[in-house]
């Protein structure tokens, strides 16, 4: 994103995620569910999950797949994202 983009507007990045020092519940589940692996696309992946469940609670694979779109994992972690992004909304859901 060009950050004339953003000009003027509150940016949330990876480490905005976690809560002092506890863990967003989408950190969590990637945790439990070791979705990564080298972790080298995990910020961007995050972030576009983050962006999801904003906005759907209980997201489908499909839903999930078309918004993580963008992101490539080289390590081939990708159905464990797909779940743990799913778990991630279940548990934000339950608060
Ligand atoms: S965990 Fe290595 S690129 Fe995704």
């Amino acid at each position: 994103v060009p950050l004339a983009a953003v000009a003027g507007k509150d940016v949330t990045t990876v480490e905005g995620l976690a809560d002092g020092d506890g863990r967003h519940l989408l950190q969590q589940a990637f945790i439990d569910l070791q979705a990564g692996q080298c972790g080298y696309c995990l910020s961007g992946i995050l972030m576009a999950a983050k962006a999801l469940l904003d906005v759907e609670a209980h997201p489908s694979r499909g839903d999930v797949l078309a918004a993580l779109d963008g992101n490539l994992c080289r390590c081939g972690a990708h159905d464990r994202i797909v779940r743990a992004v799913q778990l991630a909304g279940e548990r934000m859901a339950r608060g």
